[in-house]
């Protein structure tokens, strides 16, 4: 093995990119990891995805804060790879690139009137509420009294519940204030949630559909029509591995059995529906829907429509069916499936492995899995970068500082040290509130916060 410092470039700093860099480190004291962040914070969807209303699961912060404080990882965060640094510099001085750049873009529905005003991604509504740079300038009018969001996974599930959730009952989390402010005006009543397949073959978990089911404020509605099991359905619920899937349709079979509540908000799960057109009337959206039956064998069923629609009034509409990743130029990318293609994450071209090329996390394997399932994913990785390591490393890179270069290009970085000024910021700004903190929610504030300017 050589002695040669093994010099990393991390980029993205979400829970795939800082568990690569805690697994890189562990073992080895011959190893430097730079992390670059295209946002001024780092965490990715920790910070900017998880719900405000989930602080626990937003506790393996405390655990990856700790990388800050080891000489060799440094953060550059507000740094954007592709746009401030190219690829190929990085070659230059790195002899390995993880890529760890998640997945921003969201799937569309591709369906007529789809850019209708008042129909959003829901990760822009979600980035919003965690005060996400991003997205501070989006407006989301939450006046009218209908809201239809479209998808059955967590994320959708995340949407439904800040929006039924009373600006109350988010008040005491680290919700961007200014979303505080627009829900607490907001005039929904009726949320619609609307599933192409059926309720065995939801995506979304049992703890937050339960959660959804024990809101006080709102009513959880969801049609006994839509319980009825076909054979191959049966299977689906009753086989080896149907624990989980089980158990959600139990839950959702109790609640199409129980008596409405009245309370000021109502959630209507809407199965076996695809919207297939979205047009304005009046300043009021409408969202028509096919009526789907299911075709194809147990674990195989796919949602066809019926030929019958129905209409649903509506005045803003989320989408919430999956995410995209980006190509970055120098980087293969598999357009197909928004992947970055790799081979156990050893990124190839043309079916080839690029030397020293790696991808971890959902820009990886697709946009599926929680927080924990990066670690097992990005360690796994680190594993082949080991097996690599000795090649790799005896190609001569340029090790003059990454901070001079990114100086000389006037690129206001942010580094571990200001981290820690900012969050220690953000705490003190929530505490009047009794907030755990009060985000930042532009680059401009947070470098102010540094005493510097863009
Ligand atoms: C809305 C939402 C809520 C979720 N809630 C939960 C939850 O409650 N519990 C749970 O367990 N899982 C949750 N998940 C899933 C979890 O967030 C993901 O499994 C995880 O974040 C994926 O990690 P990642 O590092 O691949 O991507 P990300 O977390 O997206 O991190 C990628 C990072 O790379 C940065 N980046 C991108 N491109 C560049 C570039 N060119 N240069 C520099 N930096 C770049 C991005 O800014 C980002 O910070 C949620 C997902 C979403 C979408
Ligand atoms: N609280 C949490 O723990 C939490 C919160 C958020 C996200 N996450 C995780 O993050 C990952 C991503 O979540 P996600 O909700 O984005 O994705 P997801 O779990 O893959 O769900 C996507 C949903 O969109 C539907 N869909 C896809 N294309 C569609 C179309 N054209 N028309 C209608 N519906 C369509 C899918 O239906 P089909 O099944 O029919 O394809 C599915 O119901 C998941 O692993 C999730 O568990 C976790």
């Amino acid at each position: 093995m050589s002695n040669a410092i093994l010099r990393v470039a991390v980029i993205g700093s979400g829970p795939a990119g800082l568990f690569a860099a805690a697994a890189l480190t562990k073992n080895d004291n011959n190893v430097h990891v730079d992390i670059f962040e295209r946002l001024p914070t780092p965490y990715g969807l920790i910070r900017f995805g998880v719900a405000p209303d989930h602080p626990h699961t937003k506790n393996v912060i405390r655990r990856l804060s700790l990388l800050a404080d080891d000489p060799r990882i440094s953060l550059y965060a507000n740094v954007m790879v592709g746009r401030d640094l190219e690829v190929a510099e990085l070659a230059a001085r790195y002899h390995v690139l993880v890529f760890a750049g998640g997945m921003k873009e969201d799937r569309k529905l591709n369906i007529p009137g789809e850019s209708t005003p008042g129909v959003h991604p829901a990760i822009d509504f979600i980035g919003w509420v965690n005060g996400n740079p991003d997205y501070s300038d989006v407006a989301f009018d939450l006046s009218g009294p209908n809201a239809i969001v479209i998808g059955n996974g967590n994320v959708a599930l995340d949407t439904v519940r800040l929006l039924a959730k009373s600006a109350d009952e988010l008040a005491e989390t680290d919700i961007a204030d200014h979303a505080s402010r627009a829900l607490a005006g907001s005039g929904l009543q009726k949320i619609y949630l609307i599933g192409r397949r059926g309720p065995a073959q939801a995506a979304f978990t049992y703890r937050e559909i339960k959660e959804l089911s024990e809101l006080p404020n709102c009513d959880l509605v969801v049609n006994p029509a839509d319980m009825a099991v076909t054979s191959a359905t049966h299977e689906e619920l009753h086989g080896e591995r149907s624990v989980q899937r089980r158990r959600i349709f139990e839950l959702l079979e109790s609640i199409s059995n129980r008596p409405r509540r009245t309370v000021n908000k109502s959630i209507e799960l809407l199965f076996f529906r695809s919207p297939v057109e979205i047009h304005q009337d009046g300043g009021i959206n409408a969202v028509r829907l096919e009526i789907n039956r299911l075709d194809g064998s147990a674990g195989q069923q796919r949602a066809h429509g019926t030929g019958e629609f129905e209409t649903i009034p509506c005045n803003i509409v989320f989408r919430a069916i999956g995410f995209r990743g980006a190509a970055v130029t120098g980087v293969p990318y598999d357009e197909k499936r928004g992947i970055f293609p790799n081979i156990d994450g050893r990124i190839t071209r043309n079916g080839k492995c690029l030397p020293g090329y790696y991808a971890v996390g959902w820009i990886k394997r697709g946009p599926v899995g929680l927080i924990g399932t990066n670690k097992a994913d990005s360690t796994a990785v680190v594993k082949r970068i080991i097996e690599d390591a000795d090649t790799l490393r005896s190609r001569n890179v340029d090790d003059a500082p990454m901070t001079d270069l990114l100086s000389r290009r006037g690129i206001p970085f942010i580094t571990f040290n200001d981290w820690k000024k900012i969050d220690e910021a953000e705490i003190e700004r929530g505490r009047s509130g009794n907030k755990p903190r009060e985000k930042f929610t532009t680059a401009a504030d947070i470098l102010a916060c540094l005493g510097r300017t863009q």
